[in-house]
This record gives structure tokens, C-alpha cells and sequence, in this order.
């Protein structure tokens, strides 16, 4: 059975439009519990998303998936993966994977209802922390398994100075990886190199510096060309994200099939590597980059976010 819920909530009405922060009910099933939030992280996803970059969402939605708060009163993090079964239940339509903030209500509130086998404890209270990491962390635990990277490999991530890029990259070079991370200013390319990683700004690197084992490519369209070309023989590309949701295009298709290039996808990530994720980052392993937004300064947040000046991910707070 479905119940109502009050929530305060940034929602998004119509693609590419502000978002409004008002009071508004949300239907979930009767059993599912509530979560305070204290933190949620604008995923470069919800840029994609905010775009209409995924045509079999529709809106009205209350984006976030990334979502740290308290359930109560112990602190918790939700795990934004629902079953099929569990989103039916909430009424959502839903293709073969469900995820908060798409199939059902999600964390830009003040509250969100969630199945209560969906939390994970949180090891402390800095939600932040956790909002800006834990799901860029997780998504390279996954896409690294994917493709198969083990240490003294040599990996170039694109888009390096995303959310995304810059904690996953974090957890790739403390596993032993070299990391070359591939970001559109110089700026970024020295707080990247803080990091541990070589920074470059200029697609040609390999002629420099030597081809690369495999590619993270969280960018898309705009850079896989160039990862393409500065891979190895048997080299593998693992697409992680398309950024400007523009179609994909591969230039010279003889690089893929000369140098036997093999292409993954990967989604998401499982909630052994969600719980993994907050592990290393509570071990301090991980440093956290944001900036954090009141939920009402959401407009301001997402002018930010689409411009990409910034390293790290944005954390909103209700
Ligand atoms: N498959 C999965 O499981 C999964 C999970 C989470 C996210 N994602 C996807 O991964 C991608 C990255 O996510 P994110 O959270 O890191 O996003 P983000 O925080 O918005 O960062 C994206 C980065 O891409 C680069 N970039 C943005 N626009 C660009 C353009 N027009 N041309 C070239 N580079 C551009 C920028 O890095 P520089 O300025 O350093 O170049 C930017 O910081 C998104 O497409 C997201 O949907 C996938
Ligand atoms: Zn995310």
C-alpha cells in the first residue's frame, strides 16, 4: 500500500529549467522508513539527467541519489540501487534497475523513503565528506573491475577533475595504478598532480610519455577519440559516462580493430563496493573536494556545476 508523505524538495518540473524548492508529497509503500538528510552530492548523472540526457525519464522528479543522513538518529548512507521488485511497490516505472532520484523520490529534500535494507551505517557524522566521495569512489571500484586493472598499470582518466575523476583516481593510484588524468585546465591539472597523478592537459601525451594500458573515460563523446589513440595494443576502454549526452561518434575505426581495442560499459556499482567506498574514505584515504550549497541555493549550485570550474562535487544540504 502507498502512503503520503510530506517532503521539502528542490524538484525539477520540466527538463533544463530551474529547479523549485517547495513542500510537496511524495507516494511511497507504507514500510518504507524515513531518512533525514543531512548531505547529498550533485552527481554529474543529474547533470546528464537535468538535461534530458536519459529520454525514458520524465518529470516531474526530485533528483539525488547520493544521500547521507540520519535514520533514527544514527548516521546512515542509502544505498541508491532498488530492486525491480522494491520499485514497482513504490509504483515508478522501471526498466531493468531502478535508482533513487529516477524511479522514485530522491534525496534533494529534507527527508526521503527508502526500503530500510537499502542503509549502510556511516562510521561518523561528516556527511559531506561522504556525499562528495562515496559514489565516484564506488563507481572506479566497479569500472576498475570491469576492465580488469590491477596495480603498476598505467590508466588515463578523462574528465579527471569531475566528482568522479578526482576521488576515484585517489583510490586507483592507492592501489598501486599510475594515473594519468586528462582535465581541460592547467589549474586542475596541478591539484591533480597534488594527487599523485600526471596531469596533462593535452590529448597527445602518449607521444611523450608512451601509450596506456586501459582508459577510464568519464567524459564521452568529447575525448574518446583521443583515449582511442593513446591506448596500447589489446588496450581496453571502459565508457563510463557521457557528459554532454551527445551521440558517440568513433572517428577512425581501424584503431579499434588494428589494435584490437575492447570496449566495456559500466554501471553503477554493487553495495559491497558502496560499503567499501565509505570505508576507505572514513580511513582518511580518500581526501574529500566540494563545495557545499544550501538546498535553496540549488539554481546557484547547478549554474556552477554546468559550468565545470570547479574540482569535486557540489553537496547540497537541506
Ligand atoms: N557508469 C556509472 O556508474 C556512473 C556513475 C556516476 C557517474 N557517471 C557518469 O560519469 C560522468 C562523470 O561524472 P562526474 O560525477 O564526475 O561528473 P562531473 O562532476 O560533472 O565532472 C565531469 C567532468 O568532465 C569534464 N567535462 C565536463 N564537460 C566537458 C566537456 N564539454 N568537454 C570535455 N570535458 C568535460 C570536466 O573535467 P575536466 O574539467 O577535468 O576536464 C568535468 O569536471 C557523467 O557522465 C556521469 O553521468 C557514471
Ligand atoms: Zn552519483
Amino acid at each position: 500500500m502507498l502512503v503520503e508523505r510530506r517532503v521539502r524538495a528542490a524538484v525539477l518540473e520540466s527538463f533544463r529549467s530551474p529547479f523549485k524548492v517547495v513542500e510537496t508529497t511524495v507516494r511511497v509503500p507504507e514500510d518504507w522508513v524515513e531518512v533525514r538528510v543531512r548531505a547529498v552530492g550533485v552527481c554529474g548523472r543529474d547533470l546528464v539527467v537535468w538535461k534530458g540526457g536519459f529520454p525514458n525519464l520524465r518529470t516531474p522528479l526530485i533528483l539525488g541519489h547520493e544521500v547521507f543522513g540520519e535514520y533514527e538518529g544514527v548516521p546512515v548512507s542509502v544505498f541508491p540501487g532498488l530492486s525491480v521488485e522494491e520499485c514497482r511497490r513504490a509504483g515508478g516505472e522501471c526498466p531493468g534497475y531502478a535508482i533513487l532520484g529516477e524511479h522514485v523520490p530522491g534525496g534533494y529534500a529534507d527527508r526521503v523513503y527508502v526500503p530500510r535494507s537499502n542503509l549502510i551505517p556511516l562510521p561518523d557524522r561528516d556527511y559531506r565528506k561522504y556525499a562528495a566521495a562515496t559514489c565516484g569512489v564506488a563507481t572506479i571500484m566497479h569500472a576498475s573491475s570491469v576492465a580488469g586493472i590491477r596495480p603498476g598499470e598505467r590508466v588515463l582518466v578523462t574528465g579527471a577533475s569531475g566528482g568522479v575523476g578526482v576521488h576515484g583516481l585517489q583510490y586507483l593510484i592507492n592501489l598501486g595504478v599510475e594515473v594519468i588524468a586528462l582535465t581541460r585546465s592547467e589549474e586542475k591539472a596541478r591539484i591533480l598532480e597534488g594527487l599523485g597523478a600526471r596531469a596533462v592537459t593535452r590529448p597527445d601525451f602518449y607521444r611523450e610519455m608512451g601509450r596506456v594500458d586501459a582508459v577510464l573515460e568519464l567524459v564521452g563523446a568529447r575525448t574518446i577519440n583521443w583515449s582511442m589513440r593513446a591506448l596500447r595494443q589489446k588496450g581496453r576502454l571502459v565508457l563510463v559516462g557521457n557528459v554532454t549526452g551527445e551521440q558517440v561518434i568513433i572517428e577512425r575505426p581501424a584503431l579499434l580493430v588494428m589494435r584490437e581495442i575492447s570496449l566495456h560499459g559500466t554501471a553503477a556499482f554493487t553495495p559491497k563496493e558502496w560499503r567499501s567506498a565509505i570505508q576507505v574514505i572514513s580511513r582518511g584515504i580518500i581526501k574529500p573536494f566540494y563545495k557545499v550549497y544550501d538546498l535553496d541555493e540549488i539554481n546557484e549550485a547547478y549554474e556552477a556545476a554546468l559550468k565545470g570550474e570547479r574540482v569535486g562535487r557540489i553537496v547540497l544540504e537541506p
